[in-house]
């Protein structure tokens, strides 16, 4: 059990953000898939990235990794061997799903596992499109959960409709598109982060992107290239949080992933009225990326839903901590894919912010908060979850005594570093008062 405790703390300085989880996996992933050499900067070490990596490693790819650089040296994916092993996905649901997709035309057989978490999270919203290109893939509750057995076979291109906005998903039909014979359409009716679309372009992929319809024509081979990783706008969003609510505070955010499919947490602290200020644009391999000063304001409430829920869908816990410090009420809505998370984080996130004092109720697809209300110190719970984890350190900045969390290691998953992080800005807060 990790115990948190501040005496009125307030944060300040600059933050250079670990980089972005997602891109992270994908770069690994692509640089696997291609024959040749990728050479990746920016990579983020966090216990989740390591999966992704070692699985390939199990299929004779060469990956070596020294601090935040990855070199990977494949033989491309039809020369990869059939593991010795079963192949462990941990607490990653990127690392399943989208190995489910590239699996599923590879020329190997596996069987892909995970913890007891990821254990319990569906998987046939990927493997049902996925066997509509003729994927063989079995397991437990029709093929819904690991492990899952996946033989790879030739592929034939579909045309699907997603029936929820999940990137996840949307990426595994479309690696299995890369090696599918003809084009694979996928359509979206909100609009999912699109890492991979970016990514498969950078390596030479033939994809074309239009709104909420992307396609990939198979059958081309890719080669390794360069690659480097911005920082993981989801992790910093724990100290913009922070930044936004303590009295006084401002943090400058360096080398901040800004996709525009992620960013709708910048949208959400300006409009809740925290000052946010967005400096040095830059764009490498197709992905923006910038410099963000966030400054403590009055916070007011709002409302969260629609085509916005894709576009912080990971920040939601932290979101939620925030609208209890912002004075009115923040409704957040069609957000039910939280249900289905790491932890079920509406009753997560709302179960835990009570002990607290907060005064937030579960919905069906969000919570509704009402604030500002002062905040106690208390025993809370990470679940295994990292992002609860996260929010119970960040609500420890708010509260009037300490906070203990329990599991506090999850927090490795996507930000390792963040407890030394977290010391450094309230330590810069202090000296500067
Ligand atoms: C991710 C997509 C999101 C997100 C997860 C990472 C990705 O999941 O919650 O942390 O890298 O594709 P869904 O797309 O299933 O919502």
């Amino acid at each position: 059990m990790k115990q948190v405790e501040f005496n009125k703390p307030v944060l300040s300085g600059e933050l250079l953000v670990p980089g972005d989880k997602s891109i992270s996996h994908r770069a690994v992933m692509l640089g696997s898939i291609a024959k040749g050499r990728t050479h990746i900067t920016g990579f983020l070490n966090g216990d989740d990235c390591l999966r992704t990596i070692e699985m390939f490693k199990q299929l004779g790819v060469s990956i070596e990794r020294k601090g935040t650089e990855v070199t990977v040296e494949s033989p491309g994916m039809q020369n990869w061997k059939t593991p010795d092993d079963q192949l462990y996905a941990g607490n990653s649901g990127t690392t399943a799903r989208l190995m489910l997709g590239i699996l599923a035309g590879s020329t190997i057989t596996s069987t892909l596992t995970g913890d007891e978490s990821l254990s319990l999270r569906p998987m046939n919203r990927v493997t049902i499109p996925l066997q509509m290109t003729g994927a063989k893939i079995t397991g437990k509750k029709d093929a819904n959960l690991l492990p899952l057995t996946i033989k790879g076979s030739p592929l034939t291109a579909i045309d699907y409709v997603m029936p929820v906005a999940s990137a996840q998903v949307k990426s595994a039909i479309l690696f299995a598109g890369l090696n599918a014979d003809g084009t694979t359409t996928v359509t979206e009716d909100k609009v999912s982060r699109d890492h991979t679309e970016r990514m498969l372009m950078h390596f030479g992929a033939k994809v074309d992107s239009l709104e909420k319809k992307v396609s990939i024509t198979g059958g081309h081979a890719l080669e390794g290239i360069d690659v480097h990783v911005p920082g993981d706008i989801s992790s910093a969003a724990f100290f913009m949080v922070a930044a936004a609510m303590i009295e006084g505070s401002s943090i400058t955010f360096e080398n901040v992933g800004l996709n525009p499919t992620r960013t709708g947490i910048i949208d959400v602290l300006q409009e809740m009225g925290a000052s946010v200020e967005i400096l040095n644009e830059t764009n490498e391999n197709g992905e923006p990326a910038a410099t963000v000063k966030v400054t403590q304001d009055n916070l007011r409430g709002t409302t969260i839903g629609g085509a916005l829920i894709p576009r912080l869908i990971d920040e939601l816990p932290v979101i939620a901590l925030l609208a209890t410090q912002a004075k009115g009420t923040t409704i957040i809505k069609d957000a039910e894919e939280l249900r289905v998370k790491e932890t079920d984080r509406i009753a997560a996130v709302t179960t835990e912010l009570k002990k607290l004092g907060a005064n937030i109720e579960a919905t069906d697809d969000g919570m509704i908060i009402h604030g500002p209300t002062p905040l106690r110190g208390s025993v809370m719970d990470s679940y295994g979850d990292h992002r609860l984890g996260m929010m119970a350190a960040i609500a420890a900045l708010a509260t009037s005594g300490p906070v203990s969390i329990k599991d506090s290691e999850c927090i490795n998953i996507s930000y390792p570093n963040f407890f030394e992080d977290l010391d450094t800005l309230v330590g810069n807060g202090s000296r500067n008062n």
